[in-house]
């Protein structure tokens, strides 16, 4: 059976109302995400890290999976298939994917300051000032910062190399080495690109692409690789 690795970004769970990071309206609550996502905002201002987390967080517990994180969750009734996601929210969790990697953490996670293998469960959408971790450090958001190593990015290596349909949706293809996936792919596969900007983000000529929302096109993919 052939395996099936999706790739997603900010664009697919736009449509469940998360901004994405580098559109029209990427500009959250007036900072650039880089501003407050890095080891450097946490030691000048720990306060308004939090702060930034907590409300993402409260946004994220708040959204709902849309049709296309369900449509992806659907292939797992034909295909193995696994999610490589940038995407800190657990919608595809939420919607019914079994297998999920998270590159750049799970925002319903804490870790501790310290020890980023120290990760934690979380009551309540809230990580307060003066909240430790068993070492005695404070707990911070379980999210990779810009400049942060990227822990699983050898497993989602892994895991590319092994596509026969690799399906991308809903990412600039900005940051790395996270982009940098789609060079791990088997040159047989085939591939998908669903973003409103997918042809003039393309890299690569043999990627089939749909200019569309998520919620257009990941369903009509999904549809047509079941039936
Ligand atoms: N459906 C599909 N794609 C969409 C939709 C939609 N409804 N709306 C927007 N998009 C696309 C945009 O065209 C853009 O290409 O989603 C993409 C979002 O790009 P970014 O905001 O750059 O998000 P992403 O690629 O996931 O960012 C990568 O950067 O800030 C860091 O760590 C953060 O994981 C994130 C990483």
């Amino acid at each position: 059976m052939e395996r099936i690795v999706v790739f997603t970004g900010a664009g697919i769970s736009a449509e469940s109302g998360l901004r994405t990071f580098r559109g029209a309206d990427g500009l959250w609550e007036g900072y650039r995400v880089e501003e407050v996502a890095t080891p450097e905002a946490w030691e000048r201002n720990p306060e308004l890290v939090q702060h930034f987390y907590n409300v993402r967080r409260k946004a994220v517990l708040e959204a709902r999976p849309n049709t296309a994180h369900l449509a992806l969750a659907k292939l797992e009734e034909k295909y193995p298939v696994t999610i490589v996601t940038q995407n800190i929210d657990n919608l595809h969790e939420r919607a019914g994917s079994s297998h999920v990697l998270h590159l750049h953490g799970l925002i319903t996670k804490a870790q501790s300051s310290v020890d980023p293998t120290l990760v934690y469960s979380l009551a309540s959408h809230e990580i307060r000032m003066g909240e430790l971790c068993e070492l005695g450090s404070q707990l911070r958001p379980h999210v990779v910062w810009f400049g942060e190593a990227v822990p699983t990015m050898g497993e989602a290596i892994g895991i590319c190399r092994q596509a026969d349909i690799f399906i991308v949706v809903g990412t600039s293809l900005q940051v790395y080495p996270a982009a940098g996936l789609l060079d791990e792919v088997p040159t047989h596969a085939v591939k998908y690109f669903v973003d409103p900007q997918a042809t003039t983000l393309s890299r690569q000529s043999d990627i089939i692409c749909f200019d569309d929302k998520a919620t257009i096109a990941v369903p009509k993919i999904v549809e047509k690789l079941l039936a």
